[in-house]
């Protein structure tokens, strides 16, 4: 399977859906998780429940995120960005689910009511009390100003990442949106994704079974792989223009 197979699904589709991972940013200066350089080589995970049930996990989490926020806020989309704003031109792209945090596909052009974001955005802070929300650079303020682990200053709750953390109950809505886009879907394209995170790698498999064909472009093999009805691998800036005959 090749660019060339993939080309060809690609043509016939007319109702496509996206689907993506921290790959696609990479080209943007955003580290991905599991390559050789990724977050987790340099990062111990916390979990929700580490999160909400100590002191000194909450600060380590803070501590990671103030880290990486820099990165984000200055990162600019990049050419497998545009492809799929070239797809939405195009008329062709359903809608965007991504794994993604930061909000790329938004500033690429993307409209925000198409872009699902299964685990929620790290541009925003939220109270997992009363709801109230900061921006990540209010955040960022307060830790750099000492507030370690920031608490909410409408209710005294717990200020978390607006992000859906490992043992954080996911989304239902954005999920029920993003299930029904694979259902209905032609073709899903995967991009920059190792889909080894589940829920999140049921929705292309959803979109296999409804009928679809599964496009994938990845760097490094995936599980599924072995049902998709092409895989490209090669960096994502350069094959996705190519797939969507976009301009890049
Ligand atoms: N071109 C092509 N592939 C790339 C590129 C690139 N420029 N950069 C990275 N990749 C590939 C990597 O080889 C890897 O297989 O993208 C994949 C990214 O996989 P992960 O780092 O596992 O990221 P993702 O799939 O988004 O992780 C899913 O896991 O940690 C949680 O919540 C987090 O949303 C994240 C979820």
């Amino acid at each position: 399977m090749s660019d060339q197979a993939a080309r060809g699904l690609m043509a016939g589709a007319s109702r496509i859906v996206g689907f993506t991972g921290a790959g696609i940013s990479t080209e943007s200066g955003v580290p991905d998780f599991r390559s050789p350089n990724g977050v987790w080589a340099r990062n111990r995970t916390v979990d929700f429940h580490e999160f909400v049930s100590s002191e000194p996990g909450r600060v380590e989490y803070w501590r990671q995120k103030a880290e990486a926020w820099p990165a984000m806020r200055e990162a600019k989309p990049n050419a497998g960005h545009r492809a799929f704003v070239e797809l939405h031109r195009q008329g062709r792209l359903l809608a965007l689910v991504t794994q993604n945090i930061e909000r790329l596909h938004q500033r690429s052009g993307l409209p925000a009511d198409i872009v699902l974001e299964l685990h929620g955005t790290t541009t925003e802070a939220e109270c997992l009390t009363c709801g109230d929300r900061i921006t990540s650079d209010e955040a960022c303020r307060r830790i750099e100003a000492g507030e370690r682990a920031p608490r909410c200053r409408a209710c005294g709750g717990l200020l978390k990442p607006a992000t859906i953390s490992f043992g954080q109950a996911m989304p239902l809505e954005v999920m029920a949106r993003a299930q029904e886009a694979a259902e209905t879907c032609d073709l899903l394209l995967a991009v920059g994704s190792s889909l080894v995170v589940e829920p999140a790698a049921s929705i292309p498999r959803l979109a296999k079974a409804a009928g679809a064909r599964l496009v994938i472009v990845n760097r490094e093999p995936t599980p599924l792989d072995g049902i998709a009805d092409a895989v490209v691998r090669g960096e994502i800036g350069v094959v996705l223009p190519a797939l969507v005959g976009a301009n890049g």
